[in-house]
C-alpha cells in the first residue's frame, strides 16, 4: 500500500471527523455503524477469501518494531470494529453452496468465529496454519502462527478439484498483513472451477474478483 493513500483511505472509510493525526480517534464515541464498505458486487461467488482489519481498539495497524517500516507510518489501514464488519452484507454475495476462508489473528479468533456466522456461514474447521518461521513477542508465547478458518454454507461447492491439500504453509512473512499467495494456490486447486473473491484485497490476482478500498482506489485512478 502507498504511504500517502494510508491516511486517505483512513479518511474515507471512517469518516474525517473520526481522524486525528493521523490516528483513529481511539475517544470516538459510537463507533458502531461508523465504518463505509464501497459496494459489493451483485455477483454470487462459491470461494469467498476474506482477511478482515481486525479492529485493534481504533489503533491504525503499523508494521512495529523490527521491521523495515519501523518508526513510520507506512503501511498502515483503518481497522473495523467487529459490529461494523457485521453489517457487511457478504451473505449477498455467496453462493447457495459457499465456502468462506478467513484470516484471523491469534487474539481476534472469538470475533471470527462470530462473523463467519453473522455472514450466514457455518464454522466449519480450520483450513490453513500459516508458519512464519519466525518468533514474534506474546504476552504469552512466542506467536509464529496465524490461521485462516474455513465456513461452509450450503454444502461444499462440487465440482471439487485437489482433496489432499495439506493444512501446514510454512512461509516467511512479506509485506505487512500480506498473507502468503501458497493459500490462495491451495485455494485455487481445491476448486478449480468455481467463481472466487477476494475481500479486503490489496490487489487482483489473476481468476478472481477483488473487493476493498485499495481495489476501489484502483477503480478511480481508472476512471481519472
Ligand atoms: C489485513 S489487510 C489485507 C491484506 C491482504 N490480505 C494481503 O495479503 O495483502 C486489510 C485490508 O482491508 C482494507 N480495509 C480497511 N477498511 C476497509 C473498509 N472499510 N472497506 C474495505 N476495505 C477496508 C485495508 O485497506 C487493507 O487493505
Amino acid at each position: 500500500m502507498r504511504d500517502a493513500t494510508a491516511s486517505e483511505q483512513l479518511t474515507w472509510a471512517l469518516g474525517a471527523e473520526r481522524v486525528a493525526n493521523g490516528r483513529a480517534a481511539a475517544d470516538t464515541p459510537a463507533r458502531s455503524g461508523a465504518a463505509r464498505f464501497p459496494p459489493l458486487p451483485s455477483e454470487t461467488y462459491a470461494v469467498i477469501y476474506a482477511d478482515p482489519p481486525w479492529d485493534y481498539k481504533g489503533q491504525l495497524q503499523h508494521a512495529g518494531p523490527g521491521s523495515a517500516d519501523t518508526g513510520g507510518a507506512a503501511r498502515h489501514y483503518p481497522t473495523t470494529t467487529l459490529d461494523d464488519l457485521k453489517r457487511l452484507d457478504v451473505g449477498s454475495i455467496a453462493a447457495p453452496d459457499s465456502l468462506l476462508f478467513m484470516w484471523a489473528t491469534n487474539p481476534h479468533l472469538d470475533q471470527a468465529i462470530d462473523l463467519g456466522k453473522a455472514w450466514g456461514f457455518a464454522w466449519a474447521t480450520v483450513a490453513f496454519v500459516w508458519d512464519k518461521a519466525r518468533v514474534n513477542p506474546g504476552f504469552y508465547t512466542l506467536s509464529q502462527c496465524e490461521l485462516c478458518l474455513v465456513f461452509k454454507r450450503g454444502r461444499i461447492p462440487h465440482p471439487r478439484g485437489s482433496r489432499n491439500e495439506r493444512q501446514l504453509i510454512t512461509a516467511r512473512r512479506g509485506p505487512h498483513s500480506a498473507k502468503p499467495e501458497e493459500a490462495r494456490r491451495r485455494i485455487e486447486r481445491m476448486f478449480p472451477q468455481q467463481a472466487k473473491i477476494e475481500l479486503f484485497a490489496r490487489r487482483r490476482a489473476p481468476g478472481w474478483e477483488a473487493w476493498g478500498l485499495e481495489m476501489l482506489e484502483e477503480e478511480e485512478e481508472a476512471i481519472a
